[in-house]
């Protein structure tokens, strides 16, 4: 069969128009979610921090970090005010840090550019930091009623399958002709905006998912072009693989008394601003740092892997309890010349330090 081009794929769209966006809206009313906390407000407050906080990250997982942070910071203003290290300790765990640097880079934007206010539209919305066309657009549609389309992993396949576009999509003008399709396909009315956007979402997560989509209830089945074609599970078309790699780290736990050694990750890669233990790229370096008699005395702890989005990486905790005042000084000096924001933590205050998850897990057990 031959591939769908930009042309009938617009067709296609304006053959489902209303019907389309009248069923999601009619959909997302009687069977969508309702309940979630950043939902019923259209304060673009909540919704942009719910946004960023589930770009990478389950429902599940950002209900209490979301409560937590409104806890801490209600208002933009809190935000901009805070020091960037109590944003990232309540981020500790959420992962994908660069987006805590961000949160807080655009909160201080709004406030200083906008007089604490978020702009109202997605176009506006996307010139301040960490905010990308989607998450710009499900902003504007939610809070503001704003005729424009979100376009997350979800949307992408949810009208990939309905409209039945069959290009790869990891080719930029076959994502744009989709994008395009989706404006096409938008509810008439404003004020259908956030009910339709909630209901692509919706949608996404509950019926048209990746594998075995639930097409029996799907409020589309009947104008799906995938499903007419036999195979929604081949829907997106996307070829280009995310290049991983590995990579293998030791981290030297250091403990006198009740504390332990931590430094401050620079500013730039994955845990940048980030509280860790020491990480060195081979055994060799770590155990030159501590010489042979200490080096006898180490625990080796069971290695992990931590899996990103683009890495697998290894990690080798190599544990050492000091006993002696002077040892614990001189160790201090020798890692103060390789980072010089390191200082000693009391285990028990573990809780206020922005530390990775897989860290905070091996520390706190
Ligand atoms: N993922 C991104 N935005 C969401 C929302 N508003 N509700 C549920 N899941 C989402």
């Amino acid at each position: 069969m031959s591939a769908t081009s930009p042309a009938r794929l617009l067709q296609q769209a304006q053959q489902v128009t209303p019907v389309l966006a009248e069923r999601l809206v009619a959909w997302q009313r009687q069977e969508g979610r309702h309940h979630l906390p950043w939902q019923g407000v259209r304060d673009p407050y909540r919704v942009w921090l719910s946004e960023i906080m589930l770009q990478q990250t389950q429902v599940s997982t950002v209900l209490g970090y979301f409560e937590r942070f409104l806890q801490r910071f209600p208002d933009v203003q809190a935000l901009a005010a805070a020091p960037l290290d109590d944003v990232l300790t309540l981020w500790s765990g959420l992962g994908y840090y660069s987006r805590a640097r961000n949160l807080h880079r655009c909160a201080q934007a709004v406030v200083s550019q906008h007089g604490g206010v978020f702009p109202r539209s997605s176009e506006a919305l996307q010139s301040l930091p960490g905010i990308g066309p989607s998450t710009s657009a499900a902003i504007a549609a939610f809070c503001f009623d704003e005729r424009i389309s979100i376009m997350d992993g979800n949307v992408k396949r949810v009208l990939s399958r309905v409209l039945g576009w069959d290009q790869d999509l990891s080719v930029k003008t076959h994502e744009r002709a989709l994008w395009e399709a989706a404006q096409a396909v938008l509810p008439a009315r404003e004020g259908d905006m956030p009910s339709y956007t909630q209901g692509l979402m919706d949608l996404g997560a509950t019926l048209c998912t990746q594998r075995k989509p639930a097409c029996l209830t799907c409020p589309w089945s009947d104008i799906c072009q995938a499903r007419v074609k036999g195979d929604p599970e081949r829907y997106p078309v996307k070829t280009r693989k995310l290049k991983r790699s590995e990579r293998e780290s030791w981290l030297l736990w250091l403990q006198w008394q009740d504390q332990v050694w931590l430094q401050q990750m620079p500013d730039k890669g994955v845990w940048a601003g980030l509280w860790t233990l020491p990480l060195l790229d081979d055994e060799q370096t770590l155990m030159a740092l501590l010489g042979d008699k200490l080096g006898a005395l180490i625990e080796p702890q069971p290695r992990t892997k931590h899996v990103l989005t683009h890495l697998d990486w290894y990690l080798n905790p190599r544990r050492l309890v000091l006993g002696d005042a002077a040892v614990a000084a001189r160790l201090q000096r020798s890692l103060t010349e390789m980072a010089s924001s390191g200082r000693w933590v009391p285990v028990a205050d573990l809780d206020n330090w922005g530390l990775p998850a897989p860290l905070r897990r091996l520390l706190q057990g």
